[in-house]
């Protein structure tokens, strides 16, 4: 390649961080809070007493998995259940478990974006469960979904747990929902996780909790700008900040600049100025109502078929297949 020839590849993270730290207002996508640091803090975001999203749906899991698995495969014909976004599996188990001893023919295909996450949970479940089939992928969601449609030509039932799709907005969430629907054939289910509008005080100790590991988790995007790509961000001049709306059910985090400020990222050859208290958008953890799901589920060409709640209706999981 002589010098004309030279192309300067720039990866989606360089692009997204230039571009979210020179628009006004600041921001950068919560998707990069997960490296492995991001990945050992969000394990315990989810034991944190404040963070009542895992505890929930466990609860749910384990109260109602026989009409869950039920309702999976009631005329036990066999099926594929893939999880997008698996993590650890932890909650999966429990239903993993209820399809053995009920005797299901399945087979489990976890896909996750981090290849550690997805060999970790392969190993766990090899050793844990063996009468499991397991088969894992590893791949961005919008992206699995163009490949789900190929995946085999048995039933398939899409798990997203945890209210991940809680981190997209309205608009994203249903091309989200579109792109599952279009990889489903008639028969087939989605089995999705809404977090529910609830005390607005206890969504903001979830995501605000008093031993600040969310905190540690929203900050860990500087540490990876610092790492990766040769930032000088102090940690110790910007705070986490979070808020919630009740009237759209959005919570939002931020980093706060505490001081007039200036950070250079040599290797996007940028120097980003920070006014005091400017602020970088970082996620939104949206809490929803049958209301709105059933209006995503719409707009997407799905339908609700039931839901389960935990018992304080804080959390619900909605099984969805394809509108006639
Ligand atoms: C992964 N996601 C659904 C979590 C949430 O609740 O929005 C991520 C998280 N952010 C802060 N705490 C947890």
């Amino acid at each position: 390649m002589n010098s004309k020839e030279q192309k300067v590849i720039i990866s989606t993270f360089e692009k997204e961080v230039c571009e979210g730290l020179t628009a006004f207002p600041k921001y950068l996508s919560s998707k990069y809070f997960y490296d492995e640091v991001g990945d050992g803090l969000f394990q315990q975001i989810m034991a944190l007493p404040e963070y009542y999203l895992t505890r929930a749906e466990y609860e749910i899991f384990e109260k109602h998995k026989l009409a869950i698995t039920q309702s999976f495969d009631a005329n036990k014909e066999g099926f594929d259940l893939i999880e997008l976004g698996a993590g650890d599996g932890k909650k999966t188990k429990v239903l993993l478990k209820e399809l053995l001893n009920q005797d299901y023919d399945f087979v489990y295909k976890p896909i996750d974006i981090s290849e550690n996450a997805v060999d970790g949970l392969i190993n766990n479940l090899n050793h844990e469960m063996p009468k499991v089939t397991v088969e894992g992928q590893i791949g961005e969601y919008f992206e699995v979904l163009d490949r789900l449609k190929h995946i085999s030509d048995r039933k398939k039932v899409i798990m997203v747990l945890g209210s991940n799709i809680g981190n997209l907005l309205h608009p994203r969430a249903i091309q989200f929902l579109k792109k599952l629907c279009n990889a489903m054939n008639p028969g087939d289910l989605v089995f999705m996780g809404f977090d529910q509008k609830k005390h607005p005080q206890k969504v903001l100790d979830a995501y605000n909790d008093k031993s600040g590991v969310t905190a540690a988790f929203n900050k860990n995007i500087l540490t990876r700008i610092n790492k990766e790509l040769n930032g000088n961000f102090d940690l110790n001049k910007f705070m986490h900040w979070e808020t919630y709306d009740p009237e759209n059910g959005t919570a939002r985090s931020y980093l706060i600049s505490t001081e007039k400020q200036t950070v250079d990222i040599d290797d996007l050859s940028l120097e980003v100025h920070f006014e005091v208290w400017e602020s970088i958008h970082t996620e939104i953890s949206q809490k929803y109502d049958d209301d709105i799901v059933k209006w995503l589920a719409e707009e997407s060409g799905l339908e609700i078929v039931k839901s389960f709640s935990d018992s304080n209706n804080d959390y619900k999981d909605y099984l969805l297949k394809k509108a006639k």
